[in-house]
């Protein structure tokens, strides 16, 4: 299982609800990855989403203690978030946000790709800072793109410290 996030120069994530930036690269590259696989979100991320609906050609599932999301699995705390995944397979899998569940979620990732994008977003949601994480490190750095008239670099993180569930 692995996270999956576009941060600014800060590790901002998010802004007033909303994605901090809009960057063509990087959302081909979300497809690519996350297309007939399965994504996992709390329920902020998945009201952020046009119509607030779910990804289309994916398996949504959903973190929330509210109503059930249409056209998504959704459960309602660790204990069925966990009993669900281990009917996929954990390469499959991906952690697509927002702040608070990626931060519930990262002790269980292997893994996180992450979009480094030079720009400062003013962000009020934050993903956890990877290159100051415990058992995290950078094994793959590409090179540095343009899209969407910013400059950006797609990295790897693995995390030697996975917890299990
Ligand atoms: N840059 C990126 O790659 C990226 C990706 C995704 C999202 N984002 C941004 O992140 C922001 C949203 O993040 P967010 O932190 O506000 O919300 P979020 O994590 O998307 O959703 C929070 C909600 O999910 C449920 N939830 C998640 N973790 C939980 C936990 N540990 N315990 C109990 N409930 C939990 C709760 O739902 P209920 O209240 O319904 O019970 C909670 O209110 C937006 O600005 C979005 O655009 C950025």
């Amino acid at each position: 299982m692995r996270a999956i996030v576009a941060v600014d120069d800060k590790w901002g994530i998010g802004k007033d609800g909303k994605l901090l930036f809009s960057v063509p690269a990087d959302m081909k590259f979300f497809k690519e990855k996350t297309t007939g696989k399965v994504v996992v979100m709390g329920s902020k991320t998945l009201k952020s989403f046009p119509g607030g609906l779910p990804l289309k050609n994916r398996t949504n599932i959903v973190f929330t203690s509210g109503v059930p999301a249409q056209g998504c699995l959704t459960v309602r705390n660790l204990a069925e978030l966990f009993a669900l995944l281990k009917s996929y397979d954990d390469n499959d899998v991906f952690i697509i946000g927002g702040g608070m569940f990626y931060k519930t979620m990262l002790p269980y990732c292997s893994g996180a790709l992450v979009t480094k994008i030079e720009a400062d977003g003013e962000a009020d949601v934050f993903f956890e800072n990877l290159d100051r994480a415990s058992g995290w490190k950078c094994v793959a750095e590409g090179d540095t793109v343009i899209s969407g008239g910013y400059r950006m670099k797609f990295t790897e993180y693995e995390n030697s410290d996975v917890k299990k569930f």
